[in-house]
């Protein structure tokens, strides 16, 4: 079998892991689902969810790829015969591999639409555009499918000409330069909204909860939302656990990289709402809020051809590092099961993924009245990309992060666990992790289910 590389120092596993944590789920997608989800109240089980379900997975999830060293399903079935549990487990492994595989089509048609707006934004083409004619322009892109496909092949040849050149070539060096460049510019956009839009506006919509607005879908809504962020529940961040050194803490490395993910949501929405609440717009715009919201205020602030070409390079570059790590457990797979070469792996992949992806793109313009499960109430006027993004959010990524922690809860050795675990296996903090991971993550996945069927 093959031997995989290894991360050449724990901050370039912690920069790819937060690489693959920090992305459109962060920036794109946290500030619409708050918007669609009526505010604070959203953003506070986000947060409970993050430190009582998503980081006790992660922290699961990285433990079971550094102990195996493999991909994930080879991880999960060599874990599961060590601890004498059924081979059946390693199918969390393809789970994980098919949601990636839709997660991956249609994150890269709306990484397509943010490379589509760099040339627009840099050449100042919305200079001084007025409301309606920002939603316009939005509008006539996503009513072109050949240009959206074009834009989303070359986010899907971008990545994968950087995953082809293995770990430590291609993955290490593309983070190290992303990540630190995304963090200060994020910080920069902060302090520029906070300055110049409706600081104390978006300050209470994001912390000031209003618990009438509480309901059972929102609820699903925010725990979905806190491990689709956290990129757990598939095996992404088990595929890069495999390649950490022996040495490393994981449940430190855990923390910091859920802290960072977190920070940066958060941060995404004191950037984006301020804008939002100045300009009048509504906060409930879905999936183009921040293609909206943001090319308005670009358009209208002085230099802003050159703040709006670096937020939205900013988004590609965290859009780049997620992709990255969505695709490589799928390699690493494929790397173990065939003698075929990196490059050819990825290309398959990446041809696969653009393929799905058209479902994507089709969805917002000839495919826009497609309703292929339309007589069901609950999937009523959802396209083919409503039902992927639906599948992935609240039923592929609960499933599999309740598959993950039983597996890990209930069926795995305990010894393999505190071998894992040793910075922490005398203390409550391992306690406290065995008791989310065995009865609080799965009792309240479960609960949603049901409720999720019935709401
Ligand atoms: N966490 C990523 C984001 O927020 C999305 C992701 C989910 C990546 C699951 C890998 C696996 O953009």
């Amino acid at each position: 079998m093959v031997k995989h590389a290894n991360w050449s120092a724990r901050s370039t596993f912690l920069l790819a892991a937060i690489g693959s944590a920090v992305g459109l789920g962060n920036i794109w997608k946290f500030p619409y689902m708050v918007g669609d989800n009526g505010g604070a109240a959203f953003v506070l089980i986000y947060l409970i969810a993050v430190v009582v379900i998503a980081t006790p997975v992660l922290i699961s999830e990285i433990l079971v790829g550094r102990h195996a060293q493999l991909s994930t399903v080879n991880a999960v079935s060599f874990i599961a015969r060590k601890s004498g549990a059924s081979q059946y487990w390693r199918y969390f492994g393809y789970w994980g591999f098919l949601a990636m595989f839709l997660i991956m089509s249609f994150y890269s048609v709306i990484a397509g639409w943010i490379l589509a707006y760099i040339p627009k934004l840099a050449t100042g083409s919305l200079e001084g555009m007025n409301a309606t004619q920002v939603s316009g322009l939005f509008d006539t892109l996503l009513a072109n499918p050949v240009e959206l496909a074009a834009w989303q092949g070359i986010f899907v040849i971008v990545t994968g000409l950087i995953v082809m050149r293995g770990v430590n070539d291609g993955i290490e060096k593309a983070v190290t330069v992303l990540m630190p460049t995304l963090f200060l510019m994020l910080i920069f956009f902060v302090v520029y909204s906070a300055v110049t839009a409706d600081f104390i506006g978006a300050f209470r919509y994001l912390l000031n909860p209003d618990f009438s607005k509480l309901t059972p879908t929102v609820i699903l809504g925010a725990i979905g939302q806190a491990l689709f962020s956290l990129s757990v529940g598939f095996g992404a961040m088990m595929a890069y656990g495999a390649y950490l050194p022996k040495d490393v803490n994981i449940p430190r490395s855990a923390l910091i990289i859920s802290f960072s993910d977190t920070l940066v949501a958060i941060a995404a929405g004191f950037v984006i709402f301020p804008i939002v609440f100045a300009n009048g717009l509504d906060p409930s715009e879905g999936p183009g809020l921040i293609f909206v919201s943001l090319s308005l205020s670009f358009g209208n602030m002085p230099a802003g051809t050159f703040f709006g070409t670096l937020f939205f390079l900013l988004l590609t570059f965290a859009a780049l590092t997620t992709s990255i790590g969505l695709i490589e457990p799928v390699v690493a797979w494929a790397e173990e099961k065939w003698d075929v070469t990196r490059k050819i792996i990825v290309f398959v992949i990446c041809l696969v993924a653009w393929l799905i992806g058209l479902a994507t793109v089709f969805s917002f313009n000839i495919w826009s009245d497609v309703y292929l499960l339309g007589q069901f109430v609950t999937f009523a006027e959802k396209t083919p990309f409503d039902l992927i993004d639906y599948f992935v959010t609240y039923i592929m990524q609960p499933a599999g992060a309740l598959l993950l922690v039983i597996f890990v809860g209930w069926k795995m050795s305990g010894d393999i666990l505190r071998k894992e675990l040793v910075s922490i296996s005398n203390t409550m903090l391992y306690t406290g992790w065995l008791f989310s991971v065995r009865f609080i993550a799965p009792l309240i996945i479960v609960t949603l289910f049901i409720l999720g069927i019935f709401y």
